[in-house]
């Protein structure tokens, strides 16, 4: 067991020190915080998955701090990749590239012949990056099956004890993970949609799909991570539908048992008188600042043992709303709040 230290990002040389040790670091970024480690330590990437508690098939994401590094590791980099490298790095966007053979470790990889790279807009985490020399692989910093953490507390919460330290640079700004999008085969492939949406990537490169697959359990997934169970917090969560009656909501939080966690928008929240038996949390105004609270809130509310219900608003699926809706959904096993009405 080792002590998790709390570093300032005015002390990154110092969290840098122990990625070249091979100890385990988390890092902010602009999406969510990470799970770093030096992505040439086989030995220190074991053991990023056994503190999540993360299966050994699921590949994690190398960070880099500059193109060149890229270089190093992909086979090549297709012009279209270079050119959303252009576009949106530093930024939300992992791009998955042919692995250059013999260079970053299975364990890294998942046994996959790619390997995805995400140039993360975090100014401590690039120099966390240059200072310690080398690419830094980084799931997202919670228990295995839990919302991503948003701040450092929420990885604390999860990993203390289990790693050396946590960089704290304050709440995350988008809240929601990276796109990840495939290019290491003709057609480029969302396999999970993030603040870069299709749309952006489309203006750059031209079509591309969206990979809307649901994985079933016996199948091997393209992106592996798709077919674990996600974000789910111990309460069951119920997605509210964008088109909804909020006084039906209302009224069915009026007869029920105990306390239900309400996370909807302040416009929502102030639209009607709500019975005692709601717990209230504010995803703020409109899709981006619901995008930056949805893991704080459904958090928030695991924390408190009488929450067994949450019901939470949900977005229209385009733009970032498609980011929000995928990971809603997720954590509520795809069941809206209507079916409670027919119970
Ligand atoms: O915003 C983010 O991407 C955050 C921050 C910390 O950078 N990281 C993150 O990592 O969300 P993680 O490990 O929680 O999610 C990465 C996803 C997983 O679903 C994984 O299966 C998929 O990307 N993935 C990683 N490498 C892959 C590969 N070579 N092929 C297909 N999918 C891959
Ligand atoms: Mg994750």
């Amino acid at each position: 067991m080792v002590k998790t230290v709390i570093f300032q990002p005015s002390e990154v040389n110092e969290a840098a020190k122990l990625i070249q040790k091979g100890q385990l670091v988390a890092f902010p970024t602009e999406t969510v915080y990470g799970l770093g480690a030096d992505a040439t330590n086989e030995k220190a990437v074991k053991q990023v998955y056994l503190a999540k508690g993360r299966p050994s098939d699921n590949p994690l994401i190398v960070h880099v701090a500059s193109v060149a590094m890229v270089e190093q590791y992909a086979e090549e980099i297709p012009v279209k990749a270079r050119k959303l490298m252009d576009r949106f790095w530093p930024g939300s966007l992992t791009i998955i590239l042919k692995i250059k053979p013999g260079t970053l470790s299975k364990t890294v990889t998942g046994g996959l012949n790619t390997v995805a790279f995400r140039y993360p807009a975090c100014q401590p985490t690039l120099n966390l990056i240059r200072e310690a020399g080398v690419p830094i692989v980084g799931p997202s910093a919670n228990t295995s099956g839990k919302p991503s953490p948003t701040t450092a507390g929420h990885v604390y919460h999860d990993l203390d004890n289990k790693i050396a330290g946590i960089i704290d640079d304050g709440p995350t700004v988008v809240g929601v993970e990276s796109t990840v999008l495939d290019m290491s085969t003709d057609q480029p492939v969302i396999l999970r949609p993030g603040a870069v949406t299709k749309q952006d990537i489309e203006n750059v490169i031209g079509s591309i799909e969206l990979n809307n697959h649901k994985v079933k359990a016996n199948e091997v997934p393209k992106a592996p991570g798709m077919k674990y169970k996600h974000y789910a917090p111990n309460a069951q969560v119920y997605i509210v539908a964008p088109d909804a009656d909020w006084t039906a909501v209302a009224n069915w939080l009026a007869q029920a048992e105990g306390s239900v966690g309400l996370m909807a928008t302040e416009q929502v929240l102030k639209s009607h008188v709500w019975p005692v038996q709601a717990d209230q949390f504010s995803l703020g105004e409109g899709i981006e600042d619901a995008s930056a609270r949805l893991f704080e809130g459904l958090r928030a509310f695991d924390d408190q043992q009488e929450i067994h219900q949450i019901l939470c608003q949900g977005f229209l699926p385009t733009g970032l709303g498609a980011a929000y809706m995928n990971r809603l959904n997720k954590s509520a096993g795809g069941t809206f709040f209507r079916e409670l009405l027919t119970k």
